[in-house]
Formats: C-alpha cells, sequence, structure tokens
C-alpha cells in the first residue's frame, strides 16, 4: 500500500525539504514554501527487477502529425510529435483555449478522435467557442472534469488520439490531500498524464496559466518533466499573439509563429514585416526601422522612442519589447560618442506590434530611434537600420545579414544601413 508523506516544495524552483524553510536553499526566494502530501511507493525494485532488451536506434520512426497552420508546425518543429506532452502556457485571455481548439479541428481533419478535458469552462462555453471558430464540434469529444483518476479511467476507456487537459493548475487526485493548484497536485497530475501520453503515443496538450511575472503559476519542474513549453506572448488588448517554443525536444527553440486575434479565432499572419509596418507615419519623429531575426525568419519592426525634458531630477527610462538595461546601454554610448546630451530626458521605448526584440542587430535602430526623437528629425520611411552596438560607439556586424537585406529590399526600402556604411554610431547619427 502506497504512504503518504508531507514534504515541502519552493513553487518557484521545485526544491523539496522535509522541513518548512523561509528561504529556499536552491533559488533563494522567500516565502515560497508551501505544504504538499507526496504518495510514497513502497520499494519494490529488487522484486521486479530483470532483463529487458534495448531497442536499435535505428528501427525508430520519427512520427509528426502536421498541421495546417504552418506557424504552429514551425514553431512544434514540423508538427506534433506523437505521444508528447506540450504545455502551453500565457496569460489569462491571451489565447490559449482558442488556440487548442483550433488545433484539435485541424488535427479532426482527418480522423483523428479528439478529447479536451476543461475544468475551467461547461460545454455550453466551449461549444459556443467552436461555433465562433467555425469549428465542427461534432468531432470533438467534451469532458468537464477536474478529477485526476476519474480523467484517467475515462481517457483509458475512450481511447482519444489527442488529449487536452485545460488546465493542469485545476486538476486535482483524490489520492492526495493537498488543494488544487498546489505544487505537488500539478506535478502528479503532470506526471500521470505523461505516464498515459508516453505509453500509449498520445499526444496531449496542458495548458497552464502564468504569473504577472511570467513564472508558471506552479513548480518550474513541470517544464523539465514536458518534452515542449509553448508561450504566447502579446498584449491581450492588441491584436497580434507570438508563439514561442521555450523548451522543444523535437525541433529548434528560436522560431516563432505570428497570429492575430480575430473574431473567428487566432488567424496565421503570413507577411510580419508588411503587417509590423502598417500604420507607420512617414512623417514621424522618432521612429526607425529595425530587422530581427526569429529563427530562420527576419522581421521588419518599428521602434519609437520618446525623449522629452524631465520634470524631476532624475530621468525616467522605460521600455517595452525591448531590455530596459541595453535601452540604458545606448542611452549612454548616443550620450558619450555622439555627445548627445540626454541626461536631462525622459526617455521611453516601444516595440510596435508587441514583438520583443531580443536579437542584438536591433541596436542601431533603437538608437537612432532615440537620437531621431531628440534631435526632432525625420528618418525618410524607405531607410531601415542593421547593426549591433559595442561599447566604444562602433556598429559591428551581425549574423546573417544577407537574409535581413533581402527582405528589406523585398518591402521597398531604399537605403538600408548597416556597419558597413557606417562604422561607429556618429557616422549614422550624421546621417540624420
Ligand atoms: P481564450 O482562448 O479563452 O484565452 P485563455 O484560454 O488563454 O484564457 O481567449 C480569450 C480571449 O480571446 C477573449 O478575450 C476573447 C478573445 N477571442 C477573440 O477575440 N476571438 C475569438 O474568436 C475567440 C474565440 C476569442
Ligand atoms: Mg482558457
Amino acid at each position: 500500500m502506497a504512504k503518504i508523506k508531507s514534504i515541502y516544495i519552493c513553487k518557484d524552483c521545485g526544491y523539496e525539504s522535509p522541513k518548512w524553510t523561509g528561504k529556499c536553499p536552491s533559488c533563494e526566494s522567500w516565502n515560497s514554501f508551501s505544504e504538499d502530501a507526496i504518495e510514497k511507493k513502497p520499494n519494490k525494485i529488487t522484486a521486479h527487477a530483470r532483463e529487458v532488451i534495448p531497442l536499435k536506434l535505428t528501427n525508430a520512426k520519427e512520427q509528426r502529425i502536421p498541421l495546417k497552420m504552418d506557424e504552429i508546425n514551425r514553431v512544434l518543429g514540423g508538427g506534433i510529435m506523437e505521444g508528447s506532452l506540450i504545455l502551453l502556457t500565457g496569460e489569462p485571455g491571451i489565447g490559449k483555449s482558442t488556440l487548442t481548439l483550433q488545433i484539435c479541428d485541424q488535427l479532426t481533419g482527418g480522423t483523428a478522435k479528439v478529447l479536451y478535458i476543461s475544468g475551467e469552462e461547461s460545454q455550453n462555453q466551449i461549444a459556443s467557442r467552436a461555433v465562433r471558430l467555425k469549428i465542427d464540434s461534432e468531432k470533438i469529444s467534451f469532458l468537464a472534469e477536474t478529477n485526476l483518476e476519474a480523467i484517467i479511467a475515462t481517457v483509458q476507456k475512450e481511447k482519444p488520439d489527442f488529449l487536452v487537459i485545460d488546465s493542469i493548475q485545476v486538476m486535482q487526485s483524490s489520492d492526495m490531500t493537498s488543494f488544487a493548484g498546489s505544487v505537488g497536485q500539478i506535478r502528479y497530475a503532470a506526471e500521470k498524464f505523461m505516464e498515459y501520453a508516453k505509453k500509449n503515443n498520445v499526444p496531449t496538450i496542458l495548458i497552464g496559466h502564468v504569473t504577472k511575472e511570467g513564472n508558471l503559476a506552479g513548480p518550474r519542474v513541470l517544464e523539465h518533466l514536458v518534452d515542449t513549453v509553448l508561450y504566447i506572448e502579446g498584449d491581450r488588448y492588441k491584436n497580434f499573439r507570438i508563439l514561442r517554443a521555450q523548451k522543444n525536444r523535437f525541433g529548434s527553440t528560436d522560431e516563432i509563429g505570428i497570429f492575430e486575434m480575430a473574431g473567428d479565432g487566432l488567424r496565421e499572419v503570413k507577411n510580419p514585416s508588411a503587417e509590423f509596418l502598417e500604420g507607420k507615419r512617414p512623417d514621424a519623429v522618432g521612429s526607425a526601422i529595425t530587422i530581427t531575426m526569429e529563427g530562420t525568419r527576419p522581421i521588419l519592426v518599428e521602434v519609437q522612442a520618446l525623449s522629452n525634458v524631465t520634470p524631476f531630477g532624475f530621468p525616467k527610462r522605460t521600455s517595452t519589447g525591448f531590455d530596459v538595461n541595453r535601452a540604458q546601454l545606448l542611452i549612454s554610448v548616443l550620450q558619450k560618442y555622439a555627445r548627445i546630451n540626454l541626461s536631462n530626458q525622459d526617455i521611453f521605448v516601444n516595440v510596435v506590434g508587441g514583438m520583443r526584440l531580443k536579437d542584438p542587430a536591433c541596436d542601431l535602430g533603437v538608437l537612432m530611434a532615440i537620437a531621431s526623437s531628440f534631435l526632432q528629425k525625420t528618418i525618410p520611411s524607405d531607410v531601415c537600420f542593421i547593426g549591433e552596438v559595442g561599447l566604444s560607439g562602433e556598429v559591428r556586424n551581425v549574423s546573417q545579414m544577407e537574409k535581413r537585406i533581402k527582405e528589406a529590399k523585398k518591402l521597398g526600402f531604399k537605403k538600408i544601413i548597416t556597419p558597413k556604411e557606417c562604422k561607429t554610431i556618429v557616422d549614422a547619427v550624421k546621417g540624420l
């Protein structure tokens, strides 16, 4: 008989301790331990120990189920891998349930049997979403349930080809005494679904919420357990949604999928550069175009900056879609080498369209947007900037230059400023 034992788990990093502690010895966060009951299995290894025959790797076949939407396929590395466990996360209301239902529909396009288990919404709510998405809900079986044992029993009987759990945070096992949403419950449920998915070769999507800080509400240990962690990002009040793989056992984590939330669900954005640049005013100051590489795709984005005299002694610098520390560094370089005095200026940086720029090649574009706003000079709308800015004011070369230039030319940009044209930021600013 399995024994139930009490332990304490850090909800930030999953560290386990037999006693409660105020500060986690592993990740050093305070007050993050909560009590959980774990099932302790009797040690029967010796009784079960027997020889197993190893298999040849050459006999294994890669089985992927490609979806209709290429934007999802790209992020997954070519489709959903059979028997894989995918964790789909994002803020509440960002579109996780919507995207998952669309994936279900694309799978049922064949003969796949889909079982959608929701512990958050009723059958009517899911059905009305399906109507909005113009999905034939006849093909999708639905179950409103949060009890883990009941779900596993149903799944074993129904034998679906594809399973969805919406969401993992509300699942609760009757084997455990702790409440739903606790670290132990989440991990236990995820382990059970993992076991089922692997044993029966059933691809499974677990939906999970993230907290405001962007952490998974629950243990990070879930991220280690699953095969793929997908994030949906974007501003829920704006239309663009970006799907990103944070971890992927079966593909790259560099690729992104871009969608637009429409009245009938998430729509693929096939030409993101053109859409991100739509609405750019040609005469605006403080606006520059740069090119970021997202995996294998170059994407043109508009960076906006606003520089204004600070009403307080200490200037404020904020940034959306670009690392604020990197922005501070660019401001410093601009001050020192281009001799632009920004010490009494509040500076705000914004990347249009909800993209997050991590590519260093975007440095020059951000820097030029700031300079343009301060100097009140417009950058012509057929100019774009590529280059990393170094600490001594030099503009450095970046990877995949040809691809970036090709994309810019395709969109009609006449002047592409690269490290070849301007060796330092002084050259770049002079061109304004
Ligand atoms: P939802 O998938 O329920 O979010 P999550 O599961 O991540 O909490 O999406 C909720 C939002 O999406 C909601 O604000 C309404 C919007 N939405 C649309 O704009 N169009 C649609 O077709 C659907 C289904 C939702
Ligand atoms: Mg939902």
